[in-house]
């Protein structure tokens, strides 16, 4: 699923997030100099670049937080692992932010708590980072597909009258492409198959994944996720994991024009 918060398809949250990486590190890894060295050089430096790592984390989470609205599947389980991900972000801000007041606040900080608080922090950064790169490698969450035939990524926005709506953009869709509308906020994918022009749910039954971001031939559509086969046009399972099947909606096309109807 192709980010919505990148340039030309790359997506943003994972380029700026190796910022906040570095800098809490280098807290945590400055301070334990400073206590193994007892020289105050360390010491120093650490509480800058904890206040670097809450700059940056905070303009990292900016797309992050895009991503996890717009670009997740709903009610998918990639939509609660993301959710995860952020709570755990926010703890890894809470841990060196209260460790970083407790420095500034305090007239002879105590080291040990400090090294405690970053120390958690840095686990906690790992779990988030763990979860972010599921994200990323078993989810797709920001993948722009570029496999074979699979066209340009496209995405539309459709307000339905009395459950039928004018569908456009899908003349430039070749045999065994796809495209994701939105029509009164549900996701549906209009796919070319030899047989004309196919509509069908974006949801994967199994786990919620994307269907538009998977791939078709022959009218059977793979979700990305766990290779769930579709036929697209009765909506059936082909193959598993997933138990039930996708709905399909009613296409009518009048010349060039193609009609769909909800419900
Ligand atoms: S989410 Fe598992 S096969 Fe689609």
């Amino acid at each position: 699923m192709r980010s919505k918060a990148s340039i030309n398809g790359h997506s943003l949250h994972p380029m700026l997030v190796s910022f906040p990486i570095a800098f809490f590190t280098g807290t945590l890894v400055f301070d334990l100099l400073g206590w193994a060295t007892g020289k105050t050089f360390y010491t120093e430096i650490a509480p800058v670049l904890t206040i670097a790592g809450l700059i940056t984390a905070l303009g990292a989470a900016i797309p992050g937080v895009i991503d996890l609205m717009h670009t997740v599947p709903p009610k998918s389980s990639a939509k609660q692992r993301g959710i995860k991900h952020g709570l755990a972000n926010v703890g890894v801000l809470l841990l060196f932010g209260i460790a970083l007041w407790y420095r500034m606040h305090c007239d002879t900080p105590n080291t040990a708590i400090i090294l405690l608080l970053e120390v958690a922090g840095a686990g906690l950064l790992l779990i988030a980072g763990w979860m972010g790169g599921t994200l990323v490698s078993r989810n797709q969450i920001g993948i722009d597909h570029r496999f074979a035939n699979a066209g340009k990524w496209m995405e539309f926005h459709f307000t339905s009258e009395n459950g039928r709506v004018e569908i456009t953009g899908h003349q430039v869709l070749k045999t065994d492409q796809m495209m994701l509308v939105h029509v009164d906020g549900k996701r549906i994918v209009v796919a070319k198959t030899e047989h004309g022009f196919a509509a069908f749910d974006d949801h994967c039954p199994h786990r919620g994944g994307s269907l538009a971001g998977g791939t078709m031939i022959c009218g059977t559509v793979q979700c990305p996720w766990h290779g769930s086969q579709f036929d697209v046009e009765s909506g059936k399972v082909k193959a598993g994991p997933a138990k039930a099947g996708i709905p399909v909606y009613a296409l009518q096309q009048v010349n060039d024009r193609l009609y769909l109807q909800l419900p």
